[in-house]
């Protein structure tokens, strides 16, 4: 049976029982196979860019199951599904602009998967005002270690039955930092959350050291952001274990 990290395994669960999954960007295969060992998804299609990583993934199915059930795709982000194909789309350990380019791509046909699991390894923040501004909602959000790192995992699905969110509004939450710290993480209690915004009150005081060694207008306001910054994130700190 595959073994799942950590950060795999909190993906998976979020996976449910019945659900069919394409896994985007699949590289060694291991969450496809994981969800079709354990009978969690009855189809999965594993994609990837480059054929390197599916000949891994190909040798892992081998390795791991007798079944050659598996449907690997050569492509680019959605482009070898089809409209609809599967419940939901997996995109994980990749930067979160090539994911906003990946469902931006196209996006009616982005809007036709009931879910989307999605673990950026960057500009989480970024991914998740693309996906408020074209019709989608974070249902839920979970935070996991990876050695030295938090990772984020967003959950999200279509939103069109609600009004569409305002660049205004995104404004407002950009400024509580709310796209960067979600308060679905105060109100579940997120284990990890205490660190998550412990690391970053220590990135913005590094970046206060660093604006002390040179001085111009530029890092003058760099430095007002940042003990702006420290200021929203020790209320924060504060906020824990307290529901909002
Ligand atoms: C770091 S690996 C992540 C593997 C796995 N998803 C995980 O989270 O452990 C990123 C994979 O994405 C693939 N990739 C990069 N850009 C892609 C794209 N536009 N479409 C599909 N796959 C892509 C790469 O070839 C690589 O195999």
């Amino acid at each position: 049976m595959v073994k799942l990290s950590d950060r795999l395994q909190t993906i998976a669960e979020n996976i449910h029982v019945g659900e069919t999954i394409a896994d985007i960007g699949t590289d060694h295969g291991l969450l496809p196979i994981f969800l079709y060992e354990n009978a969690i998804s009855p189809f999965v299609v594993l994609i990837d860019i480059n054929e390197g990583p599916l000949q891994k993934a190909k040798k892992n199915i081998e390795q791991y199951t007798k079944n050659s059930n598996f449907d690997l795709r050569l492509g680019s982000g959605l482009e070898p599904l089809k409209s609809g194909e599967v419940d939901v789309v997996v995109i994980a350990g990749m930067g979160g602009l090539l994911m906003c380019e990946i469902l931006q791509k196209n996006l009616q046909k982005s809007k036709t998967y009931n879910k989307f699991v999605l673990q950026p390894r960057t500009a989480p923040e970024k991914l998740k005002k693309w996906l408020l501004l074209h019709g989608f909602q974070v249902t839920d959000e979970i935070l996991v270690r990876e050695g030295r790192f938090l990772c984020e995992i967003i959950v999200a699905q279509l939103n069109e039955d609600t009004e569409k969110i305002t660049e205004k509004q995104i404004k407002e939450m950009e400024e509580r930092l709310e796209l960067e710290v979600n308060p679905i993480l105060f109100e579940k209690q997120d284990p990890l959350l205490l660190s998550y915004i412990e690391n970053k009150i220590r990135i913005e005081n590094g970046i206060l050291e660093e604006i002390l060694i040179g001085v111009g207008q530029e890092s003058h306001e760099r430095c007002q952001q940042a003990k702006q910054r420290i200021s929203l994130l020790t209320e924060m700190k504060k906020r824990i274990g307290r529901k909002l």
